[in-house]
């Protein structure tokens, strides 16, 4: 079928919203028609040609929600009508990984979707006879998309999708990075650097697992007003002296959780300074440049401090994702703060151009 969809043809050039060739679902693979698909950092990551393991012309998007139109041979887990997110992090439930419950880093396909490759090697995109690659397995900036079944999770049929795409990637980081992989206990003290979609995340998965002071640190006041309507007690502007300042507030001992949502190591470095001798945790959810490396005293670990990171929260996204999803609809957590601007598909760019000026958190591509 003939479709519509956002191609990064070159690197650093704007995105090309064209119609492409995609090929009937596989074995194991599905038809997603999109309903809604969050513009995301990692997407204008690789349209910046700055990720040297990023490849063209591909259909960039990964944060999707949509509902099963056509489903492959073998294809047991979801119907036709089922309401779907997309997980760029699959879950197999068979392998090594999928069988511990202390990683969601399923290996089932890594390494074909890592080079934009359904798990069979082949592409289900093209154009004039020639394949274009899949983005992160996804590639949700068009209006259907074909994905392995294990890349699916099925979600309530009440949820909007313009609210459930934040699930597929930011948001469920956030959370899940509190609530997986930080455990945070009930009472505690948190501090959450950065208050972008993850950092605010963060700060609800805090409230939620009962954490009694959220201290939001950013650059932005606005974002800062975003991070108490999810819960944070205290919202900082960044600087030099927010490490001592943290340290000051907890008795000089640092705080029980730290989370670091910005990418920076130089802030990674103030969250692992900032956890609390003893026992603090610092979780470090924010992607870093490729190359840069984290410069850690010693002495805090001993005395200690733990640090750990995390992909997708660790979030076991079939499994996961439909009840973080029912958070929202229960009434626990606030998505619509979240979403600053609706655009169509042929707007992606100045999503690209919203994201770069700061303007919001984020911008959502609607498809009805
Ligand atoms: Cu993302
Ligand atoms: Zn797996």
């Amino acid at each position: 079928m003939n479709i519509r969809a956002a191609v990064l043809e070159q690197f650093g050039q704007p995105l090309n919203v064209t119609e492409v060739e995609l090929g009937e679902p596989r074995a194991g693979e599905v038809l997603v028609r999109l309903r809604a698909c969050g513009v995301c950092h990692t997407d204008l990551y690789t349209a910046s040609g700055a990720d040297p393991s990023g490849y063209a012309p591909t259909v960039l998007g990964h944060e999707g929600a949509g509902v099963v139109e056509r489903v492959g041979e073998g294809v047991a887990s979801v119907v036709p009508g089922d309401q779907v997110v997309t997980l760029f992090s699959p879950q197999c439930r068979e392998c090594v990984h999928c069988a511990s419950p202390d990683t969601n880093l399923c290996l089932a396909i890594r390494e074909q979707q890592n080079k934009g490759y359904l798990p069979d090697g082949t592409t289900r995109l093209s154009r004039a006879g020639e394949p274009i690659r899949h983005f992160m397995g996804t590639s949700t900036f068009a209006e259907y998309t074909v994905m392995p079944e294990i890349a699916l999770a099925r979600i309530s049929p009440e949820a909007d999708p313009e609210r459930a795409c934040l699930f597929a990637c930011g948001l469920s980081t956030g959370l899940g990075a509190a609530i997986n992989t930080a455990k945070v206990q009930a009472g505690s003290t948190c501090v959450v650097f950065g208050a972008g979609m993850v950092g605010l995340g963060a700060v609800a998965g805090c409230r939620l697992q009962g954490a009694d002071r959220i201290i939001a640190v950013d650059l932005s006041q606005r974002r800062l007003e975003l991070a108490r309507g999810q819960g944070a007690t205290d919202a900082w502007i960044a600087g030099p002296d927010t490490v001592q300042r943290i340290l000051t507030e907890t008795g000089g001992f640092g705080a029980d959780y730290t989370f670091e949502a910005t990418g920076l190591v130089s802030v990674m470095r103030q969250a692992v300074e900032a956890a609390r001798m003893g026992w603090g945790l610092c979780t470090v959810v924010g992607v870093a440049g490729k190359g840069e490396t984290l410069e850690v005293v010693p002495r805090l670990l001993i005395t200690g401090r733990r640090v750990c990171g995390s992909s997708f929260g660790g979030v076991k996204g079939r499994d996961q994702v439909p009840e973080l999803v029912q958070l929202y609809l229960g009434g626990r957590l606030d998505v619509d703060p979240f979403i600053s601007h609706r655009i169509g598909l042929d707007e992606v760019n100045r999503g690209f151009e919203l994201m770069e000026r700061q303007d919001g958190i984020r911008s959502v591509i609607t498809f009805d």
